[in-house]
């Protein structure tokens, strides 16, 4: 089963970039740009990841994205990325970044943008993987600056496909930021957002009312309210479920009492992702195994969730095709 998996052509929907920085190359950066980490070694990196829940992993998450300074910086990230989207065979990826992470450190959103979008027009023309690119606005931060954030976006609107909402989701729930999702969407911008990680499966419902997304990120809280379950399978509402990464944040107790098996079942347009495979301890493929580990499924429920992520992903229609 392994073997299927690794060698089964994947699509990634949930990926933060800030996400695969590596303890190696967190170290390599920090030397680079004379920053100094409060670890001792790669592996004291490591050690030190051991979440309770959401909020534990994003202070030490945002504290590892202070390494990234130059252009070059966002280009190596990203390129190692990609580099393991080919050995896990990932033919298409859609990547987070989040701006304020960084413009509020005093770099420039060209710097950010300009070393992220150099790495996937090389993989796409050395390694043949395709990519589109979703900018998040950090959820417990205000509106104003989530309007800032699209305002230094807007010259880059042909390299941005959609805008998406992350970090702390209890406390700071969709209304708070439908007024600059409406503006994004104005201005041509698709909408996805994180939504029924943490919060309460109301979230789900009103992040698809108010901020007209196409896909949810997470979602795996739908199952406490059975309606939501119906109407999520009837319209093909996508979940970009984040196995891994559920664990860790003790989202779920362990992988067998995962539901994303349940929602594939029940219908639901349910995709497997990788989220932040650097804190979370595995990429694309260590995801799948580790559902098929803990589930019995078919290659054919295996493949299907590849089928449900080429229908949800933002992939212009003659790749689709070739996907297909
Ligand atoms: N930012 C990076 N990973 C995240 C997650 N799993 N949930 C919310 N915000 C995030
Ligand atoms: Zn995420």
């Amino acid at each position: 089963m392994n073997e299927f998996i690794q060698g089964l052509p994947k699509v990634e929907l949930h990926l933060h970039i800030e996400g695969t920085l590596e303890p190696e190359l967190m170290f390599e950066l920090a030397e680079r740009n004379n920053i100094v980490i409060p670890f001792a070694s790669p592996q004291a990196v490591r050690d030190a990841y051991q979440f309770h829940n959401l909020q534990s992993f994003l202070d030490i998450y945002y504290q590892g994205a202070n390494v990234l300074i130059t252009e070059q910086d966002f280009f190596d990230l990203t390129w190692a990325y990609l580099l393991r989207c080919k050995q896990d065979n990932v033919l298409h990826t859609e990547i987070f970044f989040d701006p304020q992470t960084h413009t509020e450190r005093g770099i420039a959103f060209d710097t950010v943008i300009g070393g992220i979008t150099r790495a996937l027009e090389q993989a796409n023309t050395q390694l043949g993987i395709t990519s589109q690119l979703i900018m998040c606005f950090l959820r417990h931060l205000d509106e104003d600056d989530a309007f800032k954030t699209l305002a230094l976006a807007m010259p880059y609107k042909d390299k941005i496909i959609a805008v998406g909402l992350d970090s702390s989701e209890l406390g700071h729930p969709p209304e708070k930021f439908a007024r600059v999702f409406r503006a994004a969407k104005e201005a041509g911008f698709l909408t996805v957002s994180h939504a029924g990680e943490e919060g309460p499966a109301q979230n789900i419902h009103d992040t698809i009312e108010l901020l007209g997304v196409s896909r949810i990120d997470h979602g795996v809280r739908c199952v406490e309210d059975k309606a939501l379950v119906q109407q999520l399978a009837e319209s093909r509402m996508p979940l970009t479920v984040c196995p891994l990464s559920n664990i860790k944040l003790k989202v779920f107790d362990t992988m067998r009492q995962h539901n994303i098996v349940e929602l594939l079942e029940a219908g639901l347009c349910v995709t497997i992702n990788s989220d932040d495979p650097a804190y979370f301890g595995g990429y694309m493929t260590d995801n799948f195994v580790a559902v098929a580990n803990a589930h019995p499924l078919t290659p054919a429920q295996l493949a299907q969730f590849t089928l449900n992520a080429i229908e949800a992903s933002f992939i212009d229609s003659a790749r689709k095709e070739a996907l297909t």
